[in-house]
């Protein structure tokens, strides 16, 4: 298609499979797209092998910007870091008053927040967005979450709403806020991600313990996808358990060496909860397991010489089954509830204004945690807008009341035999912690004061009022 004399709607550098699928998706909601990669044969391909698309190769990137409509909105899909700053600095002298740079890779939002002031201090617009959904998502519906001036996002909403993923007819982006607050909870996403997918290798480490085969596996995430526990993490592992490997035959997770890798966002997420004082201790379980998985060799030696309890799991498969389930989905509740209550306190910080409840409703479809039951956290902020705590809100106090037993009985069984489920007991020790009215914190007070004369407050007296006591001297 000729598409040389008219200027283009919008415009995307960094032509790897997400950049790739995006502008396929774009361009499928009857939008003319521009096209620009460092490396020239990268664009020549894919134009050529999308025929009577309205695509417009660009060999350079003055060609580029000269090929968009204005105010130019520009799409950087590039490595998070280093490569942003570099197409930014190179765009900035060829971009007019107004034009509007985006940036859709897994990006810092501190660095979002300094590009946002750099380039509107050169009268240019930028936008933060978190996109999720991997390559796929990318080609048939993200979720987006997109973060700038509310000014900026009117003029990108119709792009985006069009090319976001829709779920009850609603499309999945929504304006998170200001500054670096879209990539900030797409940051949350990916931690929350991590909770989950190591929250399904738990349960999958239990069944494999029982001896059950992979297809049998297999079926029980099949199963539970037809559940409360929908959701696209499970319907993936459920599939990914079936797969079997052309090369041995055997089901292909078996041949998979146990070392996870990881791109930042999870650190990062614990770096900010650390910062904020918010417990997230079922994410930072998550990430610390991915660390330990690393150290494949450290765990092959130590294999050889730490003991553990002889295994004994006795358990009759259907109810092993389904007290895994009650674990897996209380535990899943802690994640999201720990993951929102950081959300919360550093949007209250920030004065970002956002809207939990909408946030938890684009999270329904597109993106990586895409699940049924973010429906009940959207109703469990529209019911009570100040919500202190997920746990609390009606639908997730039953669920955690109904779940509790089997949820420890599960912890207790993995304990007592050895298998190491760090984000189900994170989790369940959360739960216990956050329901103590009365915490072992008054003995930490007494060590405290003991050594260092760190005062503390009285049970029996008003709060604020703080004692010291004359602690006997310690011969040693
Ligand atoms: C998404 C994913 C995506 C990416 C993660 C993977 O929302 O589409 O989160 O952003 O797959 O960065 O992260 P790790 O490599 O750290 O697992």
């Amino acid at each position: 298609m000729n598409t040389a004399d008219k200027k283009s709607d919008f415009g995307l550098i960094g032509l790897a499979v997400m950049g790739q699928n995006l502008v396929l998706n774009v361009e499928s909601r009857g939008f003319q797209v521009s096209v620009y990669n460092r490396t020239t044969s990268v664009t020549d391909a894919f134009v050529a092998k999308n025929p009577g698309k309205k695509l417009v190769g660009c060999d350079t990137l003055e060609a580029f910007v000269q090929s968009l409509a204005k105010p130019r909105k520009v799409m950087v899909m590039v490595k998070a870091g280093a490569p942003v700053d570099q197409v930014i600095e190179q765009l900035i002298p060829l971009l007019e008053k107004d034009d509007i740079v985006i940036d859709g890779g897994n990006s810092l939002y501190t660095d979002t927040e300094r590009r946002d002031a750099y380039l509107s201090g050169k009268g240019l617009r930028f936008i933060g967005a978190g996109v999720s959904g991997g390559e796929e998502g990318a080609r048939k519906g993200p979720a987006i979450m997109p973060g700038g001036p509310a000014s900026t996002w009117e003029v990108m909403k119709p792009i985006f709403e069009s090319i976001a993923a829709k779920v009850d007819g609603q499309p999945c982006v929504i304006h998170i806020g200001p500054g670096g607050a879209g990539h900030y909870v797409k940051m949350i996403h990916n931690g929350i991600e991590y909770g989950d997918m190591q929250l399904i290798c738990e349960a999958y480490a239990l069944f494999k313990a029982a001896g059950f085969t992979t297809d049998e596996m297999a079926a029980v995430f099949d199963q539970w996808n037809e559940g409360d526990l929908q959701s696209y993490l499970i319907q993936i592992t459920g599939k990914a358990l079936a797969q079997k490997d052309p090369e041995t035959g055997k089901p292909l997770v078996d041949v998979i060496l146990d070392k996870a890798g990881q791109k930042g966002t999870g650190q990062w997420t614990l770096i900010n909860a650390a910062e904020q004082a918010v417990v997230i201790s079922t994410i930072n379980a998550a990430v610390e397991a991915r660390v330990l998985s690393s150290q494949k060799k450290q765990r092959v030696a130590a294999s050889a010489v730490l003991q553990g309890p002889a295994p004994a799991l006795s358990l009759e498969k259907k109810a092993l089954v389904d007290k895994v389930h009650d674990a897996l989905y209380a535990s899943k509740v802690i994640s999201y509830t720990q993951g929102f209550d950081l959300i919360k306190t550093m949007g209250e910080k920030r004065q970002w204004g956002l809207d939990l409840g909408g946030i938890a409703s684009i999270w329904r479809g597109g993106c990586i945690i895409r699940a049924r039951f973010l429906n009940r956290i959207t109703e469990a902020y529209r019911g009570d807008a100040a919500l202190a705590n997920l746990m609390l809100a009606p639908f997730f106090k039953e669920l955690l009341n109904r779940t509790q037993q089997n949820w420890r009985e599960v912890v207790a069984l993995a304990v007592s035999n050895g298998i190491p489920v760090p984000a189900f007991s994170a989790s369940l020790a959360y739960y216990d912690s956050y329901r103590s009215a009365r915490l072992p914190a008054n003995l930490l007070q007494a060590q405290r004061d003991f050594f260092g004369a760190h005062t503390y407050e009285r049970v029996d007296k008003p709060e604020g009022e703080f004692f010291h006591t004359e602690w006997p001297e310690v011969i040693e």
